[in-house]
């Protein structure tokens, strides 16, 4: 399972190759690629998927009769550089690239190891205009940096200026010119080359030890592949199975293919019209849905058990985290924690809970924003790690397993709300 987590990692080096590559892989499952500009015949037992802006994408099966989406939701973007649309700054003996940060990373992280590139870019053809892949894949830059000589304070402190200090190193031949390479990987003449959206990754290889996983964007391609697999082996069920992965949720999702874009309401609204049902028929169905928001939690740091919540402590390796804040920044609340928990018991997962110490803000994710389209019972939830955020991050060994098996076991169930805030699953 970790093997292949990290091949998973190591296709998935931005939003958009984490979508082609997810969709390559649905695709081999027998999945439909539908397009949001066609219209869509659906058949009862088959899969199908929809991409927005190619670094989205919402996968599911139509069961004989709809009565509800089983869903989770997970993020493919991670905290990195992006790289400026004029790239190449030409100085007296070095080439750097102009970078800006997207997302809130640990930048020193990023600094004195060989990054690649990728993203996507729009090329001008015959036809029009069109999105190409790119990935350099192997090393093209590195961000070092300041000798200990040079800064006698390095260990006591340091503050990093992102238009100084995280600018890359490139080359030192002005005429190994950066966008000429990249219309080379796109497969166009430079002239055709209209516009880049790349970025900055660690293509270090994953490595598993003891009973841990070490590797980049593990936030949150590890929930995105538990989330996959176990929507992948999940039996046919009696409602809707739905696989989420957004861009964007590390500027806030704000966008239109983000979380708190109309991305999941237009496809839930599409899958029922295209089967035959009403506006009405949409509304009831949401009411016996549910929403599991999967993003990385926070583990107990070996050197800094005294940031954590005494009482809600998670571990990695402990099994499921099941995440609570009052503020609503995660979405668990006593309804669906309990549908969550019956599912991790049925499933003979373990699960653990984790609050933030109330004097310290925790992030944001992905369930309270998607609530603000689709409102529905929703619980966020995720795998204990370490250093969130860094350039390569360590997880549980066993957790991905966990996920995979309690998903699966959602997937594979319906929720009938009797009443307001009693359900039967079943
Ligand atoms: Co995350």
């Amino acid at each position: 399972m970790n093997q292949k987590l990290f091949s998973y990692i190591e296709a998935c080096t931005t939003p958009y190759q984490a979508i082609a590559h997810t969709a390559g892989i649905l695709r081999d499952a027998g999945y439909t690629h539908l397009n949001e500009s066609d219209s869509w015949t659906l058949e009862a037992g088959k899969g199908y998927f929809v991409t927005r802006n190619g670094s989205s994408l919402i996968a599911f099966r139509v069961p004989d009769t709809i009565g509800g989406f089983m869903m989770t939701a997970a993020h493919c973007d991670s905290p990195c550089f992006k790289i400026k649309e004029n790239a190449q700054l030409n100085g007296q003996n070095y080439v750097q690239l102009s970078v800006e940060r997207y997302g809130g990373m640990l930048m020193a992280t990023w600094m004195d190891k060989p990054l690649s590139v990728a993203g996507r870019v729009l090329v001008r053809t015959e036809r029009g205009i069109e999105t190409r892949f790119v990935d350099f894949k192997e090393p093209v830059a590195l961000i070092p940096n300041l000798a200990i000589h040079m800064n006698r304070k390095a260990n006591d402190g340091m503050t990093y200026n992102a238009a100084v200090d995280m600018l890359p190193l490139y080359s030192q031949d002005k005429e190994v010119s950066f966008r000429s390479r990249v219309a080379e990987l796109a497969g166009v003449q430079e002239e055709a080359l209209l516009t880049t959206d790349l970025f900055l990754y660690n293509p270090q290889k994953g490595y598993a030890w003891d009973n841990f996983v070490s590797a980049p964007r593990l936030d949150d391609l590890q929930c995105a592949f538990g989330s996959l697999e176990a929507f992948l082996s999940a039996e046919q069920a009696k409602n809707v199975p739905v696989y989420c992965l957004f861009d964007n949720e590390e500027v806030g999702s704000t966008t239109k293919q983000g979380a708190a874009s109309t991305f999941l309401k237009d496809v839930l609204l599409r899958i029922c019209a295209e089967s035959g049902l009403s506006e009405t028929d949409y509304r009831r169905c949401v009411a016996n849905s549910f929403l599991i928001s999967c993003d990385n939690a926070h583990a107990v740091h070996p050197n800094h058990p005294e940031y954590m919540d005494k009482n809600h402590a998670v571990y990695m390796n402990g099994g499921i985290v099941i995440k609570y804040n009052a503020g609503q920044k995660y979405t668990s609340d006593a309804v669906s924690a309990a549908i969550f928990q019956s599912v991790c018991d049925e499933a003979g997962v373990p699960f653990q809970r984790y609050a933030n110490r109330a004097d310290l803000m925790g992030g944001s994710t992905l369930g309270n924003i998607a609530n603000t389209q689709v409102s529905l019972n929703t619980v966020d939830i995720g795998l204990a790690q370490l250093a969130m955020h860094s350039s390569f991050e360590t997880a549980g060994g066993k957790d991905t397993e966990y996920m995979v098996r309690a998903l699966k076991c959602f997937f594979e169930k319906r929720l009938i709300m009797t009443t307001d805030g009693s359900y039967t699953i079943e």
